[in-house]
């Protein structure tokens, strides 16, 4: 039994997100720690809500309520939401919390310890009419890099470039919309990445089997331009981790809060604790996921998250642990993504454009959403969300394929043999071919499930449906019933096994749907199929099923064009 940790970018808490944010990290990060699960390893799955920096100060103003209340209301609202997409993280943590506060501050001291970080008074952009600085998403404008107009004063969400707030072309305040603003000096800490350039890049060079997606990014950001750039890692803003070296005081630093970007990542390990805390653990419990020197050693870690966040994973984080001189677990293999688009253009957070999560689940139960998100993951290129292929995915890939495969089966075993698995017959060739074809498949499947190949491992799980239902066309038990009984019987044996091997592969791709697979069967005996001959003898003659309800519904033509019409733009 291997250890495996997973985690998955933690999305931010300024709103519920959409169904481009959910493939882009956690549904892949689900699918990924549900299959490990299956396989019978230990699985730690983490993830939590982001709630510091502008964008939590910018909502809660936005919603009139102090940043706090909001966040934990937030918080709640994103939890339940992801209970509704069944997402099974070990824990949902906040990286508010005081785990995150004290090893955000420990990673601070031991930076500064090793001499990483250094002061930096420097020129902020100053409103004078809101009366502050405007650090981040408070300040937005034209992008040096590549002219996008609503670039913001981190980053450009167009060309992903990281920026400074006096970077950018045209600059207005996004609290007031103000353009009366000026340059004014503050000082802060900035983490030496230029002095751990080297270390990184041969951490990053040792990873040969990391996607390109990911290893391309971090080596344009690498040897870009001047190449890796030494980063603030505090902002001037009131709510965040106070700046603090471990324990003590940071003169000089009073009033600032950690950045955002370097107490998030952080968080995936004070998540792990908050873990150990909810179950009354020891440290030793987490530690053993996270510290090298504790039992990590044999942890492997992977990460998922969208393109636009590889940069702070590959370098950034990174850049801390190694930084730290401590024994930290860093990520072993990094799942990164591109985007999904919708409908012809971009989802619009700011103009509802597109399906958010809460909006999803209210229209159809998460399998639907979970199947075609991740059978159409944006993993080589972009991907597009269009209502034809969703609703084509759904009647054609769960409703007459898989769904379609369980009624049959079962209604007709009922009708015929009454409500237990039959005895009488004997598998021949036919069924030997189907289980040499299946043993490929199922082998194929794990192949790709392991390398995190989504879209592949979606299109092998439906072509094991279809082997079931192309079975069941060719051994046509209703027909030779009236011949031969025997050989009627063994077909249907046969396939109720299917029907619970399918629901143990199809469970992390559609775990409701597996759920009620397995119930109907009367089973829950969910082992891994090792050996398919054994996995499909494991309801015995005589065993009780239930005929289910149908597992899945069509999409017809007139919801489709409604939900097209209803998402176009403008949530409330
Ligand atoms: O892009 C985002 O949604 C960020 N909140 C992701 C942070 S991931 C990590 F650093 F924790
Ligand atoms: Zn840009």
């Amino acid at each position: 039994m291997a250890r495996i940790l997973i985690t998955s970018a933690i999305p931010y808490i300024n709103g519920i997100k959409h169904l481009g944010n959910l493939v882009g990290s956690q549904l892949p990060a689900d699918l990924f720690a549900r299959y490990m699960r299956g396989r019978g390893h230990e699985v730690m799955f983490i993830c939590a809500t982001d709630e510091h920096g502008t964008p939590a100060e910018l909502a809660a103003a936005k919603a009139g309520k102090p940043v706090e209340a909001y966040c934990a209301e937030m918080h709640a609202v994103q939890a339940e939401i992801a209970r509704g997409f069944r997402l099974s993280f070990d824990h949902f943590g906040r990286s508010s919390s005081q785990r995150n506060h004290r090893l955000t501050q420990h990673f601070a001291g031991k930076l500064a310890e090793n001499g990483l970080i250094r002061e930096v008074t420097e020129k902020q952009v100053y409103s004078i009419d809101d009366g502050r600085f405007l650090p981040d998403r408070y300040i937005e404008g034209t992008c040096p890099n590549c002219g996008y107009t609503s670039a913001r004063g981190d980053q450009c969400d167009n060309c992903t470039k990281q920026l400074d707030p006096t970077d950018l072309i045209d600059p207005h305040s996004t609290i007031s919309g103000s353009t009366n603003l000026e340059v004014r000096e503050t000082t802060h800490l900035y983490l030496m990445q230029r002095a751990l350039k080297d270390r990184i890049e041969a951490w990053i060079d040792s990873k040969t089997d990391w996607p390109i997606l990911t290893t391309s990014i971090a080596r344009k950001w690498l040897h870009d331009g001047d190449g890796l750039q030494d980063r603030g890692i505090t902002r001037d803003l009131h709510w965040g981790i106070p700046v603090r070296k471990g324990d003590t005081p940071w003169p000089g630093m009073e009033g600032k809060v950690f950045y955002v970007w370097f107490d998030a990542p952080i968080e995936y390990i004070a998540c792990t604790a908050e873990w150990a805390d909810a179950h009354g653990l020891e440290d030793a419990a987490w530690q053993r996921w996270w510290r090298t020197d504790k039992g990590a050693d044999d942890v492997t870690y992977y990460q998922f998250m969208g393109k636009d966040n590889v940069p702070f994973h590959t370098l950034s984080f990174p850049a801390t642990l190694i930084g730290s001189g401590e024994p930290w677990k860093m990520v072993d293999y990094l799942k990164s993504f591109n985007y999904l688009n919708y409908d012809g253009g971009q989802f619009s957070t700011s103009r509802g454009r597109g399906v958010f999560m809460d909006q999803a689940l209210s229209i159809l139960p998460a399998d639907y959403w979970r199947w075609w998100l991740l059978s159409h993951a944006p993993e080589s290129s972009d991907a597009e969300f269009t209502w034809e292929n969703f609703q084509a995915s759904v009647n054609k890939d769960l409703a007459d394929v898989l769904g379609n495969f369980v009624s049959r089966v079962t209604k007709f075993a009922k009708s015929k043999f009454g409500e237990t698995v039959p005895e009488a017959g004997h598998y021949g060739p036919q069924e030997t071919a189907l289980i040499e074809g299946l043993d490929t498949r199922i082998r194929d499947y794990e192949r790709l499930m392991d390398q995190m190949e989504i879209r592949k491992a979606a299109a092998e799980l439906r072509a094991i449906w279809v082997a079931g239902n192309e079975y069941l066309q060719s051994a046509a038990p209703w027909s030779v019933v009236k011949t031969d009984p025997d050989q009627a019987q063994a077909t249907i044996r046969l396939s109720l096994n299917l029907i619970r091997l399918y629901a143990i592969l199809s469970r992390p791709f559609i775990p409701d749907a597996a759920w009620a697979m397995m119930e109907a069967l009367s089973s829950d005996d969910w082992t891994w199929p090792k050996d398919v001959t054994a996995a499909l003898g494991a309801l015995p003659a005589g065993h009780a099923f239930a005929v289910p309800e149908n597992l899945f519904r069509k999409i017809t033509d007139e919801e489709r064009a409604e939900w097209q019409q209803k998402f176009a733009g403008t949530r409330d």
